[in-house]
C-alpha cells in the first residue's frame, strides 16, 4: 500500500506519519507538493500512483481568509476536484479532512449530524464547504471528516497558543460563546487509519463526545497542566475579529461510531491523555 500525505509538516499529517506502520508511506509538504498547482499535483500523482491519499494540506487562517479568499479556496476547494480528476485513473482513495466551521451555530444546543444543512458564516468554513462538493461530485473513492478544534503536537493550536499566552500576560480572555469539540489530532488519525482498512466510505463527522465552550476549555488545560492563569470571561465580539464563528458547532460523531461499534470517550478523556502523557504546558 501507498500512501501520499499532504501538508506534511502539519499537526494533523505528524500523527498519520508516526501511526501509518505498514506500507510506503510519503510524506510532503508545501515545498515539495503544493497542492494548490495543478500541474504539480498531477505530475506527483502520476508518479507515485498512490493507492491512498491523505490530504492534511489546507489554509486554515480563518480570519486572513476574509480578505484573502481567493487564497483559502486555491488550496481548500480547486485543490480537491483536482485531486479527484487525476487520482480516477490510479483508483486513489482520498481522505480528506473538513471543519463545523461549514455550520452557522444552533441555538438549541444539540450536536450537527451529517444530514444537518451546512452554511457557513466565514470564508474559510465557505471554501471548505465548496472542498467536500468538489470531492463527493467528482469522485467516488473519498472519505471525508469533518473534526473541530483540532490540537495537537504542533504550533498551530489553541492549547499551544494558551500557553503562549499564559506565559506573557497575567490573565487572559477567553469567549464563553464559542462552543464545539476539542479533537486530538491522534485520536482523528487513528480512527481515520481504521477506515481506511475497514474500506469505509463517504462523509462522517469525526470528533470525541460532548462539548465545551472555549472558556471552559481554557481552564480545563490549566487545571489539568497544574498551572495557574486567571482567565477573564469574554464574547466573540470583545476581540473584533474578522472572521464571524459559529457560536455552537460541536458535531456528533454518532454515525461512525455506530458503523464501527465503539463508543468514543468524550473530549477531556483524550485533553487529559495529551497533557499528562504527551505535550508538557
Ligand atoms: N486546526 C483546526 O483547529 C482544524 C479545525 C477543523 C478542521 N481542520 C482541518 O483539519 C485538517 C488538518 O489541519 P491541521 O490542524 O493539521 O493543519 P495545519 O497544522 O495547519 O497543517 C496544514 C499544513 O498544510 C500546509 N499547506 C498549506 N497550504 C498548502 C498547499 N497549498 N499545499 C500543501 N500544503 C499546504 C501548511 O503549511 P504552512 O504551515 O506552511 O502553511 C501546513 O503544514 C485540515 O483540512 C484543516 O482544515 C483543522
Amino acid at each position: 500500500m501507498k500512501y501520499l500525505i499532504t501538508g506534511s509538516n502539519g499537526q494533523l499529517a505528524f500523527e498519520f506519519l508516526n501511526k501509518i506502520k505498514k506500507g510506503d508511506v510519503y510524506g510532503f509538504d508545501i515545498d515539495k507538493l503544493d497542492i494548490s498547482d495543478e500541474k504539480s499535483l498531477k505530475e506527483c500523482i502520476d508518479w507515485l500512483k498512490p493507492d491512498i491519499i491523505i490530504n492534511c494540506a489546507a489554509y486554515n487562517n480563518v480570519d486572513k481568509a476574509e480578505s484573502d479568499s481567493e487564497a483559502a479556496y486555491k488550496v481548500n476547494a480547486y485543490a480537491l476536484r483536482n485531486m479527484a480528476l487525476f487520482s480516477h485513473k490510479y483508483k486513489t482513495k482520498i481522505v480528506h479532512f473538513s471543519t463545523d466551521y461549514v455550520f452557522c451555530g444552533k441555538e438549541d444546543f444539540i450536536p450537527y449530524g451529517e444530514e444537518d444543512a451546512p452554511a457557513p458564516l466565514n470564508k474559510y468554513g465557505m471554501s471548505k464547504l465548496e472542498g467536500e462538493k468538489l470531492l463527493y461530485s467528482n469522485y467516488e473513492n473519498f472519505l471525508i471528516f469533518r473534526v473541530s478544534w483540532l490540537y495537537g503536537r504542533g504550533k498551530q493550536n489553541f492549547i499551544y497558543k494558551l500557553n503562549e499566552w499564559s506565559n506573557k500576560f497575567s490573565e487572559i480572555k477567553v469567549s464563553v460563546d464559542e462552543v464545539s469539540v476539542p479533537t486530538f489530532t491522534g485520536f482523528v488519525a487513528d480512527i481515520s487509519i481504521k477506515s481506511i482498512d475497514s474500506n469505509l466510505k463517504g462523509l462522517f463527522h469525526l470528533v470525541p463526545k460532548g462539548f465545551v465552550s472555549r472558556y471552559d476549555w481554557s481552564k480545563k488545560v490549566f487545571n489539568i497542566a497544574g498551572k495557574e492563569v486567571k482567565i477573564i470571561r469574554a464574547k466573540q465580539s470583545d476581540f473584533n475579529l474578522p472572521a464571524k464563528r459559529p457560536s455552537f458547532s460541536a458535531m456528533s460523531s454518532q454515525k461512525i461510531s455506530v458503523f464501527f461499534g465503539i463508543n468514543f470517550e468524550s473530549w477531556d478523556y483524550y485533553l487529559e491523555r495529551y497533557l499528562k502523557e504527551g505535550e508538557k504546558l
